[in-house]
């Protein structure tokens, strides 16, 4: 059993290992030095060579700052920066290959309105797991002086956000997330501030009065309006950069070795970085990561060329070339619905600017069409539609289509690199060159491949080529409908907005209707009001013409003349001309050919941008596309629904994962509970466990806002902790409402290899990440803990059993924590132990403690078990100071006194403190929310006086 758990906990901890953001640029790391890092500029930023040098000035001084902050173990070698396509050309500007803005490792682009000019890694996996991005502003990088003066030194800022990106490391100052907290008791019952390390000096401010701060009698710990400010110079500790990179002695990551005081690791403190790395130092997991395990890329010997070597790249306009199986085993439906696909692509999704070219393979390979450009007008379109083969013939070679892909991209002298191929097959090599014998040249030539696999007999290798490549795998399964198909299709365009001039179709509508004989079925799509221009109805079916119709909100059919009726493809389209009404089009499809059997229709409504106002997105990514089921029996799925960079919260999300045998759909839920790691970002989380036998499984996201609870988070974050807090526009509302929407999108191809039937239960409950003290009392000699529940199978289900563990100090806890005090139904004052919440619901117990006073303090932990008794991995750690604290003096509370201290304080004084306190009233509102529930049936008694908890 405990064996079992062992195995568990070590693939957990992998499972996501670089790859959440598998389509991103690699970066390699070689005798201690980084290669191929991609800084990617915004194809909307203008030409600024100032940007440029700045860039490169801020690396290279920053090199030389991560090799002393690794101890001489890292620095960046070589790194490469993508301007926009539309920046003047110049000559040592070099040829673009892999490299694309949505692929890059740092964005440079306009601001993210929750985080300002703060720079700020976006990061979806957990301890350990390399982050998607970094992302700088303009802003920040060209004015430099006001930047440092806000956030210290930008190259240790590098570092603090290199220690996200490359390590998986969390911030060690207080963030908005449950669990985190600006203050904790300490195992010597003193109460600090969050930070690491401990040796760090700073002065405990309240930010209303400018005078002391007090212990708050709810919470133990100081009230809400404590600020904590580190001394800026005068400052002997070298950690962390993880914590305040702007302090002037702070040069490293935060280390285990006690024998070293400054910059020993602080395991008490609840930051992020603690709750998400069990309290694990900065260094033990860098330590732990592919960059240095195993020692590898010991210390540099000797002295080192730090400076990074600049290339400069610059963007291109979109080349594709279609690739297409026209092997006999396509010939009848299959190929029809691939022409389905592929006119619907060619004439709708690729955008104006492009350019698109076709080349089929069967025994060989033959250019059916070189690029194209597309243009304005539908001609170009028409002619590559009228190009797409028709006929079959046998054998397979893959090889033959992609060499064949790369000279029709390599025409007329130009340089291949950085076009794409999408190549679609349903079959094995048969003929030489297979995928294998190609691939020198596919990376010689620096394409990038895109593949969809049509049907589980499709070669494996096109998932891997995509890998490589820089490209996305895709899997159709052939005999269902086309929607999936379709969404593959638009995904490979939409999934790289950068490379277009052009807003692109956003897919709001992408599924099938069975029609029986002789029947009518309707159903409907909402149009919501960021969209709605270019809008585009498809139905394409198999088989004999089908009727339809199609309504507006307003209730008037659309006229017949308006659908064009395509009978060699069997695909009707209706464009609506000028911007879609917002509201609901409702279709109905009629197969009214008595004799033919039931009829598949397969619909997509698709629409682009409609003001200036983003519109709301969503971008999908799974933790690995390649299973290894005996060690790896799951896999994460996330999705990303936003508004420009704005989190969209309170979406209804799914993931609808296909399998050869069933769709399961899998709610996503952006609610800070594993595999989320942050609550009400935007990017929603789920496990998919349904895996039923080896083969593809093809993911798509459905996104909705049927319950009318969305709403665009514009809440202020910080990123890295600043100085001094930058202003916040007050007048911002925080959340904003979305009103009703719809969106679907591909999530790519999952393949599973190994795959075992096993019925044995050995999934484990998910760690509880989010355990929080939400009040304390001395008088009632109580501490109010509440935590989302987790699942039987991770967050699926419901667990069996709780272990809640007590202990009067730190180290008891997060050493022993078997062997701690376990808190039964004996120990609470409400709340019940043995009543199990299903996953994803908010738990609250109050317990009553032992003792009170001065050398109170009580630490907890729980795990949760499954009734094979699989349990998940020990909680965060909290603590509750449960000394007697005298009610806060009345002139520190009168809210008056505040508003005229604010008033005297000045606009600059708001403007410095502002930004600092958000986080913290954002959370203590919170926490006071969720109390209010608690409080009012609170109901005390002393069952617990005679317990004591029993430590060795
Ligand atoms: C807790 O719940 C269990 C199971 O529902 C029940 O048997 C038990 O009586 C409850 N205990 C208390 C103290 O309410």
């Amino acid at each position: 059993m405990k064996g079992t758990v062992h195995i568990f906990a070590i693939f957990l901890s992998l499972f996501c290992f670089g790859l959440c953001s598998w389509s991103r640029n690699q970066i390699t790391f070689t005798n201690g030095g980084y290669n191929n890092v991609l800084i990617a500029i915004n194809k909307d930023i203008p030409e600024n060579q100032q940007l440029v040098d700045t860039i490169k000035e801020i690396f290279t001084s920053a090199s030389e700052k991560l090799l002393n902050a690794t101890n001489k173990r890292a620095y960046w070698r070589s790194i490469s920066i993508l301007v926009p396509k539309s920046w003047q050309h110049k000559p040592e500007y070099e040829a673009v290959t892999s490299e694309s803005f949505d692929r890059a490792n740092v964005v440079i682009d306009f601001e993210n309105p929750r985080w300002g000019d703060n720079p700020y890694t976006k990061q979806l996996g957990g301890c350990g797991e390399p982050g998607e991005y970094i992302h700088l502003t303009p802003n920040y990088i060209l004015e430099k002086s006001m930047s440092e003066y806000i956030w210290g030194p930008m190259d240790k800022l590098l570092l603090h956000e290199w220690g996200h990106l490359r390590w998986g490391l969390f911030d060690e100052y207080t963030t908005s997330d449950p669990g985190s907290a600006p203050f904790y008791a300490t195992s010597s019952n003193t109460v600090e501030a969050t930070r690491c390390s401990l040796a760090i000096t700073g002065q405990y401010v309240n930010i209303f009065t400018l005078r002391d701060c007090y212990l708050d009698p709810d919470t133990g710990i100081y009230q809400p309006e404590c600020v904590f400010f580190p001394d800026v110079n005068g400052q002997t500790t070298k950690a962390s950069i993880m914590y305040g990179q702007f302090i002037d002695s702070v040069y490293t990551y935060c280390h285990s070795d006690s024998s070293d005081p400054l910059g020993y690791h602080n395991v008490e403190a609840p930051h992020k970085h603690n709750i998400m790395c069990s309290s694990k130092s900065s260094w033990d997991v860098m330590l732990e990561s592919d960059d240095f395990k195993n020692n590898a890329n010991p210390p540099i010997e000797g002295k080192v060329d730090t400076k990074p070597i600049f290339r400069i790249i610059q963007a291109r306009e979109r080349r594709v070339v279609l690739v297409l199986d026209t092997s006999d085993s396509m010939r009848g439906e299959r190929l029809e619905k691939l022409l389905q696909s592929a006119t619907q692509y060619l004439r709708y999704t690729i955008d104006e600017g492009s350019y698109v070219g076709i080349v089929e393979f069967n025994i060989a390979a033959y250019v059916v069409s070189e690029l194209v450009y597309i243009s304005d007008n539908n001609t170009s379109r028409e002619v590559l539609v009228a190009a797409l083969p028709v006929d079959t013939e046998r054998e397979t070679c893959i090889g033959c289509g992609i060499l064949d892909g790369i000279e029709v991209l390599s025409r007329n002298g130009d340089d291949p690199a950085g076009g794409y191929l999408l190549v679609i097959s349903d079959g094995k090599n048969t003929q030489p060159p297979g995928i294998k014998n190609v691939i020198d040249e596919v990376n010689n030539a620096g394409v990038i491949i895109d593949t969809i696999a049509f049907t589980n007999k499709a070669d494996t290798e096109l998932t891997t080529l995509s890998e490589e490549t820089g490209g996305i795998a895709f899997f159709f399964a052939g005999d269902s409908d086309i929607s999936v198909l379709n969404n593959a299709f638009t995904a490979t365009v939409t999934t790289r907005p950068d490379v277009s001039t052009q807003s692109l179709p956003i897919t709001l509508y992408s599924d099938s209707l069975k029609v029986p004989v002789g029947a009518n079925i309707s159903d409907s799509v909402f149009i919501d009001s960021t969209v709605g221009l270019e809008t585009v109805f498809t139905f394409s079916w198999i088989g004999t013409l089908i009727q339809l119709w199609l309504e507006s909100p307003d209730g008037n059919f659309v006229d017949q003349n308006q659908y064009i009726v395509d009978k060699d493809t069997n695909i009707i389209t209706i464009k609506i001309n000028d911007t879609a009404m917002t509201g609901y089009w409702v279709f109905t499809v009629a197969n009214v050919n008595k004799k033919s059997p039931s009829q598949v229709a397969t619909v997509t409504v698709t629409s682009k941008q409609s003001s200036k106002e983003d519109p709301i997105e969503v971008l999908a990514l799974v933790s690995d596309p390649s299973i290894n089921y005996s060690t790896e029996p799951v896999v994460a799925i996330y999705a990303i629904v936003t508004k420009g960079y704005l989190p969209v919260i309170n979406a209804q999300v799914f993931a609808v994962v296909q399998s050869p045998d069933a769709i399961e759909e899998v709610p996503l839920f952006d609610n800070g509970a594993e595999p989320d790691i942050t609550e009400d970002d935007g990017v929603y989380s789920g496990y998919y466990l349904g895996f039923s036998n080896n083969g593809r499984y093809s993911v798509a996201i459905k996104v909705n806002n049927s319950a009318q609870m969305a709403m665009v988070n514009m809440a202020k974050v910080t990123g890295s902790l600043p100085i001094k807090p930058e202003s916040t526009n007050d007048d911002l509302p925080v959340f904003e409402p979305t009103g009703m929407f719809v969106r679907i999108t591909s999530g790519g191809v999952i393949q599973v290899e190994n795959y075992v039937d096993n019925p044995k239960d050995n999934l484990a409950p998910s760690r509880i990440l989010d355990l929080s003290v939400v009040k304390t009392s001395y008088s009632e000699q109580s501490v109010v803990l509440q935590w989302t529940a987790v699942g039987d199978d991770f967050n699926k289900g419901t667990a069996t059993k709780y272990e809640l563990m007590a202990a009067s100090n730190y180290s008891k806890l997060f050493y022993d924590f078997a062997n701690s005090r376990l808190v039964t139904n004996d120990d609470l004052i409400l709340g019940n132990m043995s009543i199990i919440s299903p996953a994803g619901t908010r738990e609250t117990v109050t317990i009553r403690v032992p003792t009170r006073g001065e050398d109170a303090t009580y630490f907890f932990a729980i795990r949760a078990h499954d009734e094979s008794d699989n349990y998940g991995e020990v909680s965060n750690i909290v603590s509750a100071n449960m000394e007697y604290i005298p009610p806060i003096p009345a002139e520190n509370q009168d809210p008056e006194k505040r508003i005229a201290l604010w008033a005297t304080l000045g606009t600059l004084g708001i403007a410095i403190f502002a930004g600092i306190i958000f986080a913290f009233f954002r959370s203590s509102k919170q926490k006071k929310n969720k109390l209010n529930k608690v409080e009012h049936s609170d109901n005390v008694n002393n069952r617990m006086d005679n317990v004591t908890y029993c430590e060795p």
